[in-house]
């Protein structure tokens, strides 16, 4: 990884993101050098000039300036509010994805990540993503907390047992860039990272259809729906079902026993699968049994990116390149899903 960005010491600005970061990054350098240096040469100053003790013991009264008490006040008000100003806005851009961006699942695992595309390829410790596309990143982990970050896209984000969380990026030049773990978690944290891999479009579709490893996330989860856990039995939407109906339901507003209302999104159904207790849609029983310890999280993904599938219009598009590995999702549904199988990355 050559690095060209003008102050060396900085990783590249492969992302978007990157010099709004880094213009706020030196802002804030630059107000603290424009504070600190006065502060310094005044010390200096006064220090020499009232050295004489006896002489200004008793200093001549002051009572009050409006110029000053204006300008200070003015000053450190522009200066705090333009930094709270330029860090709101990059942090709102930053964590609000934007619909029509790519999907990809990670996984945190003591010591490693693992990556799952839409179209069902894996990858271990790598990920590779189209340049100029923006991705999205949903993300959990099977044990500790962990910390998905790539410096050069100037983004990274806490991954929460128990939970999902997100981030997105859009890369802007081709190249192969650090990825890391940036919370401590164990024993070979700092062993846990491996590379971004950005290429253009023609080459990540390339990619994309030379490695089919397995089914889609969808596919593998209506398999599972359908015949691994059974959930259809209960759930397959026609009247008179022990289940809710989950046909459309993604991202819209279901009614709980009880009165509350939820969206109906990715937390959402993950925690009923796992709490089925816990959020009951209104008109039906709590006994759904509980599927924690039984499934994975990588199949928790699919059964969630299955159930996404079932509402079309709800669901974000699925962003993949038309014309991306054909044969890949027919050929894929005789395969069995592998728990975790590293992508044999032939052609980078
Ligand atoms: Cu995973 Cu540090």
């Amino acid at each position: 990884m050559q690095n060209t960005s003008w102050v060396p010491i900085f990783p590249e600005q492969a992302s978007t993101f990157a010099w709004q970061v880094d213009a706020l990054y030196f802002y804030l350098i630059f107000v603290s050098v424009a504070f600190s240096i006065p502060i310094i040469v005044a010390i200096f100053f006064f220090s020499i000039k009232y050295r004489a003790r006896e002489k200004f013991a008793t200093p001549e009264e002051i009572h009050g300036s409006m110029v000053l008490e204006t300008v200070w006040s003015i000053i450190p008000f522009v200066v705090s509010m333009t930094i709270f100003l330029g860090g709101a806005i990059i942090y709102f851009q930053q964590y609000t994805p934007p619909e029509d961006a790519m999907e990809v699942y990670v996984v945190g695992k003591q010591w490693m990540w693992k990556i799952q595309h839409e179209s069902g390829q894996r990858e271990i410790n790598e990920l590779h993503v189209p340049v100029g596309r923006k991705v999205k990143l949903t993300m959990t982990t099977e044990d500790v907390l962990h910390d998905f970050f790539i410096p050069a896209f100037r983004t990274k984000a806490d991954v929460v047992p128990g939970r999902y969380t997100y981030m997105w990026f859009e890369a802007t030049k081709p190249g192969k860039y650090r990825l890391l773990c940036a919370e401590y978690c164990g024993l070979n944290h700092s062993g846990m990272g491996g590379w971004v891999y950005v290429m253009e479009q023609r080459d990540f579709d390339n990619w994309l259809s030379g490695n089919v490893s397995g089914q889609t996330p969808v596919d593998a989860g209506k398999d599972l729906f359908q015949n691994k856990l059974g959930c259809a039995s209960c759930h397959s939407g026609g009247a008179g079902q022990r289940g809710a109906k989950l046909e459309g339901i993604f991202n819209t507003d279901v009614k709980l026993v009880g009165g509350q209302t939820v969206t109906a999104d990715d937390q959402y159904l993950r925690n009923s699968i796992l709490n089925p207790a816990s959020q009951v849609v209104e008109g039906y029983q709590p006994i759904m049994p509980t599927f924690k310890g039984q499934v994975t999280e990588e199949q928790l993904n699919s059964l969630v990116a299955y159930i996404k599938s079932l509402s079309p219009g709800a669901a974000s598009p699925s962003a993949m390149a038309p014309p991306a590995a054909p044969a890949s999702a027919n050929s894929a549904a005789t395969t069995k899903t592998e728990p975790v199988k590293p992508a044999a990355n032939s052609n980078k």
